[in-house]
């Protein structure tokens, strides 16, 4: 008797944290003892909230920290280690509190003045790297005004988008022109036009860079940084199995 009403309260007790714990978790039917198993192969369904991307909004991550890194954040310059004034670049948590940047006054911040100075050893980046877009620079302006956030959306990857024109470019323009641009482009590699892009995807180490594949420096740079992401990956391979034109 002792034991029955034991056993009771126990059913009870565990009983009420299944109903209080996991109101919105499958039921489960099975030995309350052992491991609980998930039964529809996905728990927490986060596949239904989705944040589309506002076209006018700046998402740092996807829009901005490319740009960055691929034009400010290199070596010698605003990496980690660098650190050049104090200013670093590598990240969002980083460009927020060192990056010179004003959500006050963002015409007036030193980073939007280093990349207008019209003088080429002032000006951010200096020569003999180019001067960022006039895009990207607004960009950046835009960032700060909205208040300078760590924003993120759901790109709504197109991958039926791969023209060279409206797809690949940007892509090279955002993650890679930086470091392959200028007088003195990195690895003597410049990737500015069709012409240049196309000739390091002829000799295969364009695509064998950006997949991180065995015999080739990966690419972003430096090493350790993550590939592109994979919808820009996609565009890309798309548009080299359609034979790379400059469509
Ligand atoms: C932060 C600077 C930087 C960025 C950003 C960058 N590269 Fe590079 N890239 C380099 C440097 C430096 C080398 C030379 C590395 C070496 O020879 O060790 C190089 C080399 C290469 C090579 C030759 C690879 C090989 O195996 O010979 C290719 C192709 C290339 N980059 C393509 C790209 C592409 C495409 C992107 C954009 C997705 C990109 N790079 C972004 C700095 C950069």
């Amino acid at each position: 008797m002792k034991n029955t009403l034991f056993l009771a309260v126990l059913l009870a007790a565990v009983s009420s944290i299944f109903i209080i714990s996991c109101d919105r978790d499958p039921v489960y039917y099975g030995d309350i003892f052992g491991e609980p198993q998930d039964t529809t192969g996905n728990p927490l369904d986060t596949t239904t909230l989705t944040h589309p991307c506002d076209p006018d909004t700046v998402y740092f991550e996807q829009d901005l920290l490319p740009i960055l890194r691929s034009n400010c954040a290199l070596s010698g310059c605003h990496d980690v280690l660098s650190h050049r004034e104090g200013v670093i670049y590598t990240t969002y948590q980083y460009t927020r509190t060192t990056g010179k940047i004003s959500t006050t006054n963002p015409t007036n911040s030193k980073m939007y003045r280093s990349l207008i100075d019209t003088d080429p050893e002032d000006r951010m980046p200096p020569a003999p790297h180019q001067a960022l877009t006039q895009a990207q620079i607004l960009m950046i302006l835009r960032w700060m005004q909205q208040g300078a956030l760590d924003l993120h959306c759901d790109a709504a990857c197109d991958t039926t988008n791969f023209k060279f024109g409206t797809a690949i470019m940007p892509i090279v323009n955002t993650y890679c022109k930086g470091c392959h641009s200028g007088s003195q482009p990195s690895g003597n590699i410049a990737l500015t036009n069709y012409t240049q892009v196309k000739a390091s995807v002829d000799n295969g180490k364009f695509w064998g860079s950006i997949q991180h594949l065995y015999g080739f420096v990966a690419m972003p740079y430096p090493a350790g940084s993550a590939k592109m992401p994979d919808c820009e990956i996609t565009q890309i391979e798309k548009w080299i199995n359609n034979g790379a034109p400059n469509d």
